[in-house]
């Protein structure tokens, strides 16, 4: 524990460490930054997503953006899940419209043992990035991030996008050792990744298994939570100060596991309300979400409403930090993300205290 921080701690940070009280809800954005602002449509122009990540001043200008449109109590790093694997030399491309694609996919043992591993050095751009905006965001918390193992595989094995993870699951369950293998080594590369993030001044992480609700509960505890589990422990020995989040789409199954892993907050998607989230956890950790982000096309009034019901639900959880459920979706109005920030933090303590 550190001494006596709490009266200038972010809220983000006190709501994740269980030490929110009757304090205000902290509210950040999955995906704040990107194609819903016009200025990052601007700004990204000519560029790259994958050379973008790389240019520390874009990485910053990026980042910042939302929290100076919006007032949110945290910003996430501009990067994305496929950085450290493309920055370890893995040849991928991020294809507007489609997203992460590998050049030759990793379905066997001789592919899996030529993966490179991710070496510090390497992530130069990371560490400049991170520093340049830790100083200009001043008390505004930092959130770095990484994909956890099985989300990372997915990409990999199937190579693109994939609905059903056909590859990915053939090789967990057919060929056990080598999924170990594959996942060992993408542990190790979300927890360089995640280290130099939190060594540069990242003051949270978040680690995104996006994809493992695909999975059922016996599976996901069989193949996949002990090297979640090992990114978030390396995390905490490295970096006690800094908390966790730990985050996947569709995961209302494997929120206890989840949970289990090592996180200190759970994020949930919009399917499960955020007291059943804290039913099924245990009632120990932060809960982070979940407004659909489908209904933000839909009148003000609803939303208002809907945003007082999850913060309602959360108030059984030693800490809420306001999110969506998932992303932000490109046609969103970013007013509407302005106003859910202004009521957040307008009614938030007092819904909680409820
Ligand atoms: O504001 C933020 O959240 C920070 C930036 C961020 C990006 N990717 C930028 C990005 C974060 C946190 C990510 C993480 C990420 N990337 C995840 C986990 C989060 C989640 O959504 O569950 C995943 C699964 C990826 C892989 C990935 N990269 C996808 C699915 C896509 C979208 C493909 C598309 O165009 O629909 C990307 C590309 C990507 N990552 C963009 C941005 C702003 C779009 C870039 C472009 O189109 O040029």
């Amino acid at each position: 524990m550190q001494p006596h921080h709490s009266a200038t701690e972010p809220a983000l940070i006190r709501a994740a460490t269980g030490k929110q009280g009757d304090g205000p809800i902290p509210v950040w954005f999955m995906r704040q930054a990107g194609r819903s602002l016009p200025e990052y449509r601007k700004v990204r122009e000519g560029t790259t997503m994958l050379q973008s990540c790389r240019d520390p001043e874009l990485v910053t200008e990026i980042t910042l953006q939302p929290v100076r449109r919006h007032g949110v109590d945290a910003a996430i790093f501009f990067s994305d899940i496929m950085v450290p694997l493309a920055a370890a030399g893995i040849d991928l491309d991020i294809v507007p419209g489609t997203g992460p694609v590998i050049a030759e996919p990793v379905r066997d043992a001789a592919a899996i043992r030529a993966l490179p591993e991710l070496e510090p050095d390497s992530l130069g751009f990371i560490t400049d990035s991170v520093s340049m905006l830790v100083e200009q965001l001043g008390p505004v918390p930092l959130i770095g991030f990484a994909g956890a193992p099985f989300t990372l595989a997915s990409y990999l094995v199937e190579g693109r996008p994939s609905r059903d993870y056909a590859h990915t699951k053939a090789l967990m369950v057919s060929e056990p050792e080598l999924w170990d293998e594959l996942c060992a080594k993408l542990a190790r590369i979300s927890t360089t990744f995640l280290s130099a993030q939190a060594a540069a001044g990242a003051r949270a992480v978040q680690l995104f298994d996006s994809w493992v609700g695909s999975l059922s509960a016996a599976d996901y505890e069989e193949f996949v939570a002990a090297h979640s589990s090992t990114v978030l422990h390396r995390l905490a020995e490295r970096f006690p100060t800094v908390p966790r989040i730990h985050f996947g789409v569709g995961t209302g199954e494997l929120l206890a596991p989840m949970a289990a892993a090592g996180a200190d907050v759970i994020g949930v998607d919009w399917r499960v309300p955020l007291a059943e989230a804290v039913r099924r956890t245990g009632g120990g950790h932060a809960v982070q979400g979940n407004l659909d982000p489908a209904l933000l096309g839909a009148p003000w009034p609803v939303i208002a409403d809907r945003v007082r019901e999850v913060i309602r639900s959360g108030a059984v959880a030693p800490g809420h930090i306001f999110n969506l459920g998932h992303g932000v979706p490109p046609q969103t109005d970013p007013t509407v993300l302005t106003r859910i920030v202004e009521l957040v933090h307008a009614e938030g303590a007092e819904l909680r205290a409820e």
